[in-house]
């Protein structure tokens, strides 16, 4: 059997039926733009094409059952499609809950109750975006059930909001964006001010993404995320009393250096020029990226984890010695932290033959500096999310 006939069967287990619909969402990464969304300024994220996967049947009742394979333990978690409010103990669910909460309330019509089983193969905590993969894969999938006449970007859109309000991460929109509209071999551009988006064919042929698992869970980093937010914050004020500006994406790295004293506070002048310097290197990278100039991509994206190292301050032992131990090895055009940091995973571009002696030597120097573990996998860039009943073929 494969996967999702694994996964067909606990449906029918579960719920005594079979599934009608299947969906799916991936995870992401991005390849360099950290901590800029939230800043309005520019990401450079794609979707890859392991993620999480939905199967789905609607009733005749205002029940929804909810059901992971990655939960067994929290059992199957049921509510009213008329009292959709967060509840601690409903745990994982409350990310479906919520989407199910906020399309109702924008007045798309989830008329009846469903059954739903999930079973994600992002690794959680990870920083790989496990949770704004289970937002929209709840998305389409209640988009495809209910035939709701929604865009694909209202879904991303909802999914942040779920992810702000409903179970209150004050999270940028790269996440979902990303894996909402990712592309297959594409990196997009996006401009989280005003949401213009691109595609850049990802043309590194003779490269691997290989994904580094620190397998420090970054969950407990929450705090410290909503901390550096409220940095850049105070720094974007100070800056506005003399620069007509919205956001901290809108300086160019001269102007920022002419009025950065104006900060007045050590600490802040590091955090935003982290926002103002990788904005910067993400245009950088897409044009080196574009003109075939690798060798100035990997450094680019070596320089991205040294800012977020010593500027934005949100790598930790365990994501240095990852990005470090990658820099010192043959065939590595270059290795940074991904996603929130403070754990969670780093990447890192590595020529294919020499992969295999890549994941080898750094997964030494890993284990013998932090004691543990850490996990390889290969990245493969997919397609956002969508419904798959049809290639599902259940
Ligand atoms: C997390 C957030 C994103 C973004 C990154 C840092 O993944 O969910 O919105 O801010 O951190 O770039």
């Amino acid at each position: 059997m494969n996967c999702l006939e694994q996964c067909q069967a606990a449906f029918l287990a579960q719920f005594g039926q079979k599934a009608e619909h299947v969906f799916f969402a991936p995870g992401r990464i991005n390849l360099i733009g950290e901590h800029t969304d939230y800043n309005g300024g520019h990401v450079f994220p794609c979707a890859l094409t392991f993620g999480t996967y939905a199967l789905a049947r609607k009733t005749s009742t205002r029940e929804v059952r909810l059901y992971s394979l990655n939960f067994p333990d929290t059992g199957c978690i049921t509510f009213s499609l008329d009292s959709l409010t967060y509840q601690k103990e409903h745990d994982w669910a409350n990310y479906p809950k919520g989407m199910i909460a906020y399309l109702r309330a924008a007045g798309y019509d989830v008329s009846s109750g469903m059954d739903i089983l999930y079973y994600g193969e992002i690794p959680n905590g990870a920083g790989l975006s496990s949770s704004a993969s289970i937002e929209l894969v709840t998305g389409v999938l209640l988009k495809g059930i209910f035939k709701l006449p929604i865009e694909q970007l209202e879904l991303v859109k909802l999914g942040k909001q779920v992810e702000n309000n409903f179970i209150g991460v004050n999270s940028g929109i790269m996440d979902q964006f990303a894996i909402g509209m990712g592309k297959a071999g594409h990196g997009i551009l996006l401009d989280c001010d005003t949401l213009k988006y691109s595609y850049a064919p990802i043309t590194i042929d003779n490269y691997n993404i290989v994904i580094m698992n620190t397998n420090k869970r970054r969950e407990l980093a929450d705090s410290k995320y909503n901390e550096r937010r409220s940095e850049c914050e105070a720094a974007l004020k100070k800056l506005q009393t003399m620069l007509k500006i919205k956001s901290l994406g809108e300086l160019d790295e001269q102007t920022f250096l002419q009025h950065q004293a104006l900060i007045g506070d050590s600490i802040l002048i590091k955090r935003a020029r982290h926002a103002v310097t990788e904005n910067a290197r993400t245009l950088k990278a897409l044009k080196a990226l574009q003109q075939d100039k690798l060798q100035e991509f990997g450094e680019l994206i070596n320089q991205s984890h040294i800012s977020l190292r010593d500027d934005y301050e949100v790598t930790g032992i365990e994501l240095d010695t990852l990005a470090e131990a990658s820099w010192q090895q043959s065939g590595v055009l270059g290795a940074r932290m991904t996603g929130a940091g403070f754990g969670g995973c780093a990447i890192a571009i590595v020529e294919k033959d020499q992969t295999d002696s890549f994941i080898l030597a750094v997964g030494k120097a890993y284990k013998e500096k932090i004691g543990y573990e850490a996990t390889f996998y290969l990245a493969s860039i997919g397609e956002g999310a969508r419904e798959i009943t049809k290639e599902a073929n259940l």
